[in-house]
This record gives structure tokens, sequence and C-alpha cells, in this order.
């Protein structure tokens, strides 16, 4: 039976042209930048001196203790951190008191909105009775991995592990275990965590070992790149995979189902079942990860929306619902047998452990949120909200002439002003434009931030169920107020 449901289980109301998209962005990248009028600029930079004391000491007291100030790469730190010191619904607000919406969502996992009160309630009621940890077997894993299962049918098997990266991990392990092959191809500018062998083509593709800083170069040896979109070019996925048997074979190919970071680079809609037959030409596993697909596009992932049925699927943020330790790998049974658990199993085995993996408090948290989001529809709700914003930076983008392009898959909503994320290395002004561009984006985040808007980097937004109408169209008067004061040509 056909894994895929009506377009209304899934998040995305009408599938995007990405051809259009892409001849947007490549126009986008093209044209000279469209910054923020300086003395605009100059207003909302004040913004932050005058309303955002607090902040500003914690950070620069963090600077002594912590390196740059901030742990997390998604602290949006232009002109510099705020602390945030409460989350509820649709909003965030900072230690000054000032109230933000939030389009961040932790970088995908609160598809419920923040502190969702029904989750809330079902952890502490876990670490009341149970703790949050034990290293024993718990009843949730068992809840956990039935759930999944029924949602995602080609899930056999699955372990709960503690991150996304990590869960990547794993997953090139067991394939490499289970195919006894070593190389391993990933899309370029694709982020599949930060572990040594997944450091490559990050954010550009054609850009190699460019981000590896201490890592050995052994480590990336059996890793290659391809270019997103790329199946039949002489340097596409099908000539690579040919090329790779003379060296042993391909243990594995590993894509964001939507594209690189979460759709930033679009992939067409028959992409992902092209990778998949190239993989069973060359007896090659497909691993989806959907580390931000997962329950956010739909219970069944982009592997139930796009039907194509991958051998393993890397999973995070959603799969504990915001909660900490959000990693998990499923698939194959066959495949990920060689991850059991346990003292011997006499077979090959692809070592995989972590003291906090599969604790109570993530396998508890994930599994009452996925029913949550089951019961409450919340992924459609949130892909209605990504349309709506969406459509209403799409009609500010065209009242004010600008070039920038707002496209979404359901609730993951791409707004590209500056370009810089769709820079690549067939551009021979690659690596000189991405400064400025780069500052560009950044000053677009820090004036949607002096709007009350958090977004992730001033490029993409995550919406949730908890963001009603009036929500999203506050969001949007705080947009138009952006894009009416940026420089003429
Ligand atoms: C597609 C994708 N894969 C993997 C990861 C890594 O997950 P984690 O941050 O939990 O290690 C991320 C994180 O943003 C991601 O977006």
């Amino acid at each position: 039976m056909s894994q895929i449901m009506s377009g209304e289980e899934y998040a995305i109301s009408r599938w995007p042209d990405t051809d259009e998209i892409l001849a947007k962005l490549d126009h986008l990248v093209k044209l000279p930048m469209r910054p923020i009028k300086r003395e605009q600029m100059t207003v909302y930079l004040e913004h932050f001196e005058k309303s955002c004391h607090r902040s500003k000491e914690l950070n620069e007291e963090a600077s002594k203790y912590i390196p740059g100030g901030v742990q997390h790469n998604l602290a949006f730190n232009y002109p510099f951190p705020i602390a945030i010191n409460k989350a509820q619904g649709p909003y965030l607000w900072d230690v000054d008191g000032n109230r933000y919406i939030d389009f961040l969502q932790a970088g995908g996992p609160t598809l419920l909105g923040n502190n969702y009160p029904a989750v809330q309630e079902k952890v502490f009621e876990l670490v009341r009775e149970c703790a949050p940890v034990t290293g024993l077997f718990s009843e949730y894993e068992l809840k956990l991995a039935k759930l999944i299962n029924r949602l995602m049918p080609s899930v056999e098997l699955f372990r709960m592990l503690g991150s996304g990266t990590e869960s990547a991990m794993a997953a090139i392990r067991a394939a490499r275990t289970f195919t006894d092959k070593a190389r391993v191809v990933k899309v370029g500018g694709a982020y599949h965590g930060w572990s040594d062998q997944m450091v490559y083509g990050l954010h550009i593709p054609g850009t190699g070992a460019m981000e590896a800083f201490g890592i050995p170069s052994g480590c990336l040896k059996g890793t290659d790149e391809v270019f997103p979109n790329d199946i039949d070019s002489p340097k596409g996925l099908r000539a690579l995979l040919e090329k790779n048997q003379k060296k042993g074979g391909t243990a594995a190919v590993i894509v964001e189902p939507l594209g690189p970071e979460c759709g930033t680079r679009p992939v067409t809609r028959d992409y992902d079942q092209k990778v998949r037959e190239v993989c069973d030409e060359f007896g090659t596993l497909l691993i989806f990860d959907e580390v931000v697909t997962g329950f956010r596009l739909g219970l069944g992932g982009a592997q139930g929306y796009f039907n194509v049925k991958p051998d393993l699927t890397v999973f995070g943020k959603c799969v504990a619902g915001g909660y900490p330790a959000a990693g998990g790998l499923g698939g194959r049974r066959d495949a990920m047998s060689c991850l059991s658990a346990g003292v011997e199993t006499g077979k090959p085995r692809a070592y995989v452990g972590g003291t906090l993996s599969a604790n109570p408090l993530s396998c508890a948290a994930g599994y009452y949120s996925i029913l949550e989001i089951e019961k409450t529809r919340a992924h459609i709700k949130a892909g209605r909200a990504g349309d709506r914003v969406c459509k209403g930076l799409q009609d500010i983008i065209g009242k004010y002439g600008l070039p920038y392009v707002a496209y979404n898959h359901g609730s993951i909503c791409h707004l590209e002003t500056s370009g810089v994320l769709l820079l690549d290395m067939t551009n021979p002004n690659a690596l000189t434009e991405s400064g400025p561009r780069k500052r560009m984006m950044e000053e677009m985040g820090a004036a949607f931030e002096a709007e009350g808007i958090i977004t992730l980097a001033g490029s993409r937004l995550y919406t949730s169920m908890a963001d009603t109408d009036e929500v999203i169209d506050a969001a949007l008067e705080g947009f138009d107020r952006v894009f009416r004061s940026i420089e003429a040509v």
C-alpha cells in the first residue's frame, strides 16, 4: 500500500515550483545587494543599546567564561545575543522584558509551540516518579519506537540517541558495517551535524574540506559530495557512484529530503525518488536525514510526503518534543540489527552508545509530543501558518519591488534577502562575496529582532501550531517596517 496519504495529511499544501525558486535565487545572487538604509540600521542598533541592557551585560560577562560569549550556533549574536528567560506558545521574552514572536523555535523542535502544557505535565510526572535518567530500560523507549514504526513503516527498528549529529554518525557506521563498503556521499551544502566525516561541503557546495579545521584529512577520506539536484551530469550522483565502485563501493548516500539546509537550496519534487533509484542500482543504502522534517512535515515525515522509502532515517529535534537529548536512528531490520546493544551479539557490531541516550525523559517527551501532534494536527496548523507568513512576505517584497525571495515547504519558510546562502563554488566571486552578503543577512536578522521577531539567522522561519493568524499578521507588520527602509538600487 502506498505510504502517501492525502495532501491534507502533510504540512505542504502546494509544492512550490522548484525551478522558479532556483531561477529567482540565481537572479538574487547576481544582483548587487539591497541592504537596510544606513540611517535606519543605526536606529535598529540604538534600539539594542536602549532596550536590551541586561542582555548586553550578561553577554559581556559571558564572554569571559564562554568562547565567543554564547554557546549555541543559532543564538543570533549581532549586535549581541539577547538572553531569553521565558518562552510560551508563539512567544519568547528576554531578560529586559521585551517580547518576541518566535520563528526560531529552538531550530525546529517546538512544533506544538513553546512549553506546550500537555507535554510539560507528562514530563514533570515522569521526573517526579522515575527520574530523568536511570541507564536501564524504560517502557517509554518501547512506546516511542512503536509509535514511530506505526507512523513511518520504514522504521522497523529504532534506536534513540542523544542528538541529530550522533544519529547521522550512527547511520553512517551502520551503513558501512552492513554493506561492508566504505564511502559515503552527501549533498554539497547539506548539514548533518558536526561529526568529523560530515564537516565536508558545508554551507557552500563544492567547498569540500574548507571548514574542516581540527579534522584530520583521513577522517574525510571516505566522504564525497555531489551538487544538489545533480543526478545525471558527468559529475552527478550516478557518475560518482560508478566511480566509487572501483574504490570498494559506496555504503550510503545521505540526503536532507527537502534539499540542503532544509530546502535553502531546494530540490525538485522527484529528486529523492531519483536518488532512491540510483542507490538501488549500486547496492547503496539511502539515508534520509529527517532531523528537521520528521513529524514537522507530517507524521509520516518527508518519506511519507514523497512516498520514498529510505533504508535508514536519522531523527532529531521533534523526536524529543523540544526536550533535551533529541536523536534517533531507525530503518530496515537487517541494517539496524548491527546496532544491537548489549554485551555480546557475536556479529559485527556498529558501536554506538551514550550515557543519556534513550533516557526516559526524552523518550516520554517525544512520545507524548508526537501523540499531541497527531491529536491536534499541529503539523497542518503550523503548515498553514507557514503559508500565511510566506504569502505575506511575498506580498511585501512585491509591494516594495525588492529582489528578495520567500518560499515555504509548510512550516519551514525561507526568506533570502542577501543571497549569501546560495553562493556556490561555480561562482568565481563566491568567497569574496560571502563576507559582505553574510553581514547583510545579519543586519536583517537584527532588524527583525528589533521589530520583535526572532528568525533563524535572518533567513529562515519555522512556524508552529501556536502561530495564529493574529500572530502572523503582527509579524508581517514588523517585516513591512523593515522592508520599507531598504536602500534603493
Ligand atoms: C538536517 C539536520 N541534520 C542534523 C542536524 C544535527 O542535529 P543536532 O543539532 O541535534 O546534532 C541538524 C541540526 O540542525 C539538522 O538540521
